[in-house]
């Protein structure tokens, strides 16, 4: 007989319709498998052999033929083997041979249970947007289903449990539809922690408030990576179209799980210098999201960043630029999303104390000079602001003064989003950062005295244009903080002191 049955294969981000058709011909025992499968596929007669014999089941003794639809598009990984297994017992006989409207999902182990696959989250948005009425996926991969609402979703543990649903003899009930939260970024870390630094903790708020990238400078023991991870605690919490966009991203990549089902706090991924491009950025046989991809809608924080491999480093340009990122393999090309906020942490030279007013340095020039350009200049132009982080005076780590808490500052780093949104909500962005060119001139209009001023430090600095537009850019973020309209002097004032035109350590 000949039975056909739904699946979702999974490309990429990029979840694509397939149907499985089988049938069973008297002759030789044999088992083909056709529609471009890739090895992990071809294995699933193994598995499906198995689950068959785990529900009392011989296999066919016959010729049995599997089909993958469309034949034209590779598939590849190991969820295809419930709807394979299902298909092989409509075909023979064994289940109702007409299910349209219920679409299967899952890699089948040994005696017959099944196991958790990538992807099912965009998986379960494709079978929803394409009709379908009833999904099955592993019961470990319920949460991140669940969360899309309009399609029945049905957890599965073992194919006797899915052969007793199907039949009507123990019928299961769909999992609730699961309503998105966000929750606050990490609770032990906060910012009343860091003493002084008043400088750096403003620059914090007016990045946070833009979505801008940073640069923090500054001799070993300031406190660079305390405040650079205390970043998410004055993000605004994330929405629910966040959650989903960053959540689908780590279903892909496999990083879901029952404890952690959806990703509903902001994304803060400090990988270690020694990471490969491919780890940054994304890559592998099968395309998988790197961390800067992990990081969209968040923080990418690089530590040390001095320390990695130039090379990686300036594979991060183009996809800052572009927030997202492609990868290409033989098999196919495949984009993710990467809009996040950079937020980076150096020290001036090999010792550490360059430019600090209480340690000497013992470098020479040559070895200062050499270490600070590891970064390149394009990159270095990408960092919106450039904080120098001096160590903390004894003063004002002793004093008695208790520091803005991180949910003070947050509180108008939401207010100054808040502009933003509104004002660009029309245009499919939200926040200054992500300002494109051609909009710049229209959303960064300044006062006449900030129009001259800008102008002068223009010429006095010989800024490249994209400097002198990122310059706007955090300029409009001090200017939402003050809940103006238009860009004022002082606003100008405060962009040029954190683009490291002075820093001493730049120069
Ligand atoms: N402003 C501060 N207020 C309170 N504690 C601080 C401050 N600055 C530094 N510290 C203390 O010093 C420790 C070291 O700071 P941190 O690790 O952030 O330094 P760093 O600038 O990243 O140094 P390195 O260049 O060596 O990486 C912190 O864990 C904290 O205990
Ligand atoms: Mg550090
Ligand atoms: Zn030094």
């Amino acid at each position: 007989m000949f039975a056909i049955t739904n699946s979702v294969g999974l490309f990429g981000m990029n979840a694509f319709a397939v149907t499985v058709e089988a049938e069973v011909f008297k002759g030789h025992p044999q088992f083909d498998l056709s529609g471009l499968p890739d090895a992990g596929i071809k294995e699933s007669r193994d598995r499906v052999k198995s689950a068959a014999s785990s529900v009392g089941i011989m296999f066919p003794k016959g010729r049995v033929l599997i089909n993958l639809a469309p034949a034209d598009v590779k598939k590849s990984g190991s969820s295809f083997d419930l709807a394979i297994f299902v298909c092989l017992m409509q075909a023979m006989d064994l289940l109702p041979v007409r299910m349209p409207e219920r679409v299967f999902i899952g890699e089948l182990g040994l005696h017959g249970t099944v196991r958790g696959v990538r992807g099912v989250m965009t998986m379960t948005m494709l079978a929803k947007k394409n009709g379908f009425q009833e999904i099955y996926v592993p019961k470990e991969n319920i949460q991140e289903a669940a969360v899309i609402d309009g399609i029945d979703v049905y957890g599965i543990e073992s194919a006797e449990e899915l052969m007793l649903h199907l039949l009507n003899q123990k019928r299961m009930i769909p999992a609730i539809h699961q309503e998105i939260q966000a929750q606050a970024a990490e609770k032990f870390l906060d910012f009343s922690d860091v003493r002084g630094q008043f400088k750096a903790r403003s620059g914090m708020e007016l990045a946070a408030a833009g979505g801008h990238n940073i640069l923090l400078i500054g001799s070993p023991g300031s406190g660079k990576s305390m405040l650079a991870n205390r970043l998410p605690t004055i993000l605004p919490p994330m929405t629910r179209e966040e959650i989903l966009e960053t959540s689908n991203i780590y279903s892909v990549a496999g990083k879901l799980s029952p404890e952690r089902p959806l990703i509903t706090k902001r994304p803060f991924r400090a990988p270690h210098h020694t990471i490969s491009q491919a780890g940054l950025t994304g890559g592998g046989s099968i395309p998988t999201p790197g961390e800067i991809s992990l990081a969209h809608n968040g923080v990418l924080f690089l530590d040390e960043l001095a320390e990695f491999n130039r090379s990686t480093l300036e594979a991060l340009r183009q996809p800052l630029e572009n927030r997202k990122v492609t990868i290409s393999r033989v098999s196919g090309t495949s984009e993710y999303p990467c809009s996040f906020m950079l937020t980076a942490a150096m020290n001036p030279c090999p010792c550490g104390h360059y430019g600090s007013p209480v340690k000497k340095c013992t470098c020479t020039e040559k070895q200062i000079r050499k270490y600070i350009s590891r970064i390149s200049g394009p990159m270095l132009e990408r960092f919106d602001m450039h904080i120098d982080v001096d160590p903390v005076p004894y003063k004002d780590l002793a004093s008695a003064e208790k520091p803005e808490t991180s949910e003070q500052i947050r509180m108008r780093v939401e207010a100054a989003r808040h502009r933003q949104e509104e004002r660009y909500q029309e245009y499919g962005f939200y926040c200054n950062a992500m300002i494109p060119d051609y909009l710049l001139d229209q959303f960064c209009q300044m006062s006449p005295e900030a129009e001259r001023l800008f102008g002068r430090l223009y010429e006095h600095y010989q800024m490249s244009a994209r400097t002198g537009m990122r310059l706007k850019k955090v300029a409009r973020s001090s200017a939402d903080l003050h809940g103006n309209d238009l860009i004022q002097k002082e606003d100008i004032s405060i962009a040029v002191q954190f683009r490291g035109f002075n820093s001493k350590y730049l120069q």
